[in-house]
This record gives C-alpha cells, sequence and structure tokens, in this order.
C-alpha cells in the first residue's frame, strides 16, 4: 500500500537512489549524488520538508514531487517522477494533485511543469490533466569547439569573480533578466550560495566592468562532479550597455575559461522567444539538442 508523505532529511541517500534509478531507465540527465543533492536541497529558497513529496511502499520510495516556490513571480515549478516499475496504478496523478493543493495553499496563481521534448506520455499526461504548453527553452550545445579569439574593449576590464562580488552580481543578473519570461529575482544571499557550491569555481564566472560598475558577466559551472562538460549558467548585460559587443565578449570568454579547463561540450538553456541571444549562441556554434515544453496550469484560489 503506497503512502504519500513529507520529506524527512534522513531520507536523502533513498532520494538519491530513486532518481538515480529513474534516470538510468529513462535517461533524462538527472542522475546526481548525495553531496550534490544535500546542496541543492540547502539552498536558501527551499524548504524540502514543506515542499517535497515522497510516495513510499513497504518501505521503498518509489516517487517524488519537489514544489519549488516561486511566488512572487506568481507559480511553482513541480518536478516529479514515478518509478517506471510502479506507474499506471494512480500514484503519479495523486502526487500531481497533491502539488496542486499545495501551489494552492502557498497562494500561487499557477503551477508549471518543464517537460523534455520527448517525454510524450508525460507530456499528454498533464495535458489531461487541465496543463497547457506555455514556452519552450532551447537545450543548446557547443562540441569540437577551438580556441576563440577574444575581442578587444576600449574602456572595460574583463576579470574573475571575486570574494565581495556577489551584492553586484546579483544586481545585474536581476537587471538583466528583470523583463524575462520566468526569471524570480535572486537574493545575494542566494548567489553567495550558489558561488560556494562543488560545480561552482569563482574563476568561472566571467565580469566585464567599466570602474567600479560591474555591466557584463557570464556564470559558467561544472555540469558534474569529473565531467568533461561545461554548462553556462546565466549570462547577461546590463541594458543599459547592450549592442557594444560586451555580450559576446564575455560569453567568448566564459567558452574560453571551460576550454582552457578541458571541457569538451559545453551546454546552456535559452528561451525561444529570445532571438538576440539564439543568434548569439549559434554565430558561436552552438546548436540545439533539444526542448524543454513548459506546460502551465492556472490555480483558482480557495
Ligand atoms: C543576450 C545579451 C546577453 C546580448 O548582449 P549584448 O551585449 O547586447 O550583445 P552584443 O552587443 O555582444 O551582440 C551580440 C550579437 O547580438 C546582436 N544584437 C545585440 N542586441 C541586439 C538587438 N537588440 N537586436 C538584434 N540584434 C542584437 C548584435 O548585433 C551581435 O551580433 P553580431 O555579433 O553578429 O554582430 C543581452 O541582450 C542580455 O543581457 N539579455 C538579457 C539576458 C539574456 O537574455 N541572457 C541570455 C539568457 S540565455
Amino acid at each position: 500500500m503506497a503512502i504519500i508523505r513529507n520529506f524527512r532529511p534522513d531520507d536523502v541517500v533513498a532520494y538519491v537512489r530513486l532518481v538515480n534509478e529513474i534516470d538510468e531507465l529513462e535517461k533524462l540527465g538527472k542522475a546526481t549524488s548525495v553531496e550534490h543533492m544535500k546542496e541543492r536541497l540547502g539552498q536558501p529558497h527551499c524548504h524540502p520538508e514543506q515542499d517535497i513529496f515522497l510516495v513510499e511502499e513497504n518501505g521503498l520510495l518509489v516517487g517524488y514531487a519537489e514544489i519549488w516556490c516561486e511566488t512572487e513571480i506568481g507559480r511553482v515549478i513541480l518536478d516529479g517522477a514515478v518509478h517506471p516499475a510502479h506507474r499506471c496504478r494512480g500514484v503519479g496523478n495523486s502526487l500531481l494533485e497533491m502539488a496542486i493543493e499545495h501551489g494552492r495553499e502557498l497562494a500561487s496563481e499557477a503551477v508549471q511543469i518543464p517537460i523534455g521534448q520527448k517525454m510524450t506520455a508525460s507530456q499528454s499526461f498533464v495535458e489531461k490533466r487541465g496543463f497547457a504548453l506555455v514556452r519552450r527553452h532551447w537545450q543548446m550545445g557547443l562540441t569540437n569547439y577551438g580556441r576563440a579569439a577574444l575581442p578587444a574593449l576600449h574602456g572595460y576590464e574583463l576579470r574573475h569573480f571575486a570574494c565581495g562580488d556577489e551584492e553586484g552580481l546579483c544586481a545585474l543578473q536581476n537587471l538583466a533578466f528583470a523583463d524575462h519570461w520566468g526569471f524570480r529575482p535572486n537574493t545575494t544571499e542566494e548567489v553567495r550560495y550558489l558561488v560556494n557550491t562543488a560545480l561552482c569555481h569563482p574563476e568561472g564566472i566571467l565580469l566585464i566592468t567599466e570602474g567600479q560598475r560591474m555591466v557584463s558577466y557570464c556564470w559558467t559551472i561544472d555540469d558534474a562532479i569529473g565531467s568533461n562538460k561545461g554548462y553556462v549558467r546565466m549570462m547577461g548585460v546590463d541594458p543599459a550597455y547592450r549592442g557594444r559587443g560586451l555580450g559576446r565578449t564575455v560569453l567568448v570568454a566564459g567558452i574560453e575559461y571551460l576550454r582552457e579547463r578541458g571541457m569538451k561540450d559545453i551546454e546552456l538553456m535559452v528561451d525561444s522567444k529570445n532571438p538576440v541571444a539564439k543568434r548569439l549562441y549559434q554565430s558561436l556554434g552552438f546548436k540545439r539538442k533539444g526542448i524543454i515544453l513548459w506546460y502551465q496550469r492556472r490555480l483558482s484560489p480557495g
């Protein structure tokens, strides 16, 4: 008999095992380690004991729902799965209902679910339950790339992130993404936390400054511990400084940093409705590898 309950801190090891078992069967790229999971769940805005639900059957975890609360922008994001051996028994439906109810309790206006393009069964599952496709994000990749010449900078300085830059980086990121669909403004505390995680190297955050002012950044991370794939987590330019080549320059510097670290592949994600960024990435050789489909169901109050 399956029960749904809240996550407890001592579930971490079993939770990681479940996520990895599902990933082994479905190759979703979600495989993780206990260390990485602890870091993920320790983020300042994450409340695992309230916002993660686990399905337990005969002492084994067989399904989960993670609800990421972003009510500042009117949404919660749901990520969940049921172990393939336990599907078609209503477990996923119960988890989804629970997540929707939790979103309502948090006074969210909508529940959003990102689903990979190839996950057609998941897409029809949510479509049947009132979710509609609202956005597409492209997963882009760069392979077999060589050294790229860094465009000359006049009047600006290119440097690595250093301790003490957290507040400036947070402000720049919030400014650069202010009009971006689905962007929740970050806090300095969150940026500080992320900078100190295992996959992030402060030198992998490239900054362009004009005097004391930070005007452009490219935040790279490792894709996984020991992986030779790098990831461009975020990049952006202060709106007052766009169209001057600073986005291209900082991105080239980020790519060059990853190349020097021996990264064979680089990936990133971009909103399909962001033509400027898409063109910039394509001009540097990035190709579309997949699409993440964002589904949404609006929540009526009460
Ligand atoms: C995408 C972004 C980083 C580009 O930065 P930028 O400094 O303005 O870009 P650059 O001046 O280096 O120009 C890069 C290319 O984009 C083109 N471009 C820049 N602004 C443009 C605009 N408003 N319309 C059309 N093309 C534009 C440039 O012509 C240039 O093309 P080229 O290299 O072939 O000449 C910037 O628009 C931004 O911060 N956007 C918000 C955050 C964001 O979307 N980040 C990426 C998320 S994945």
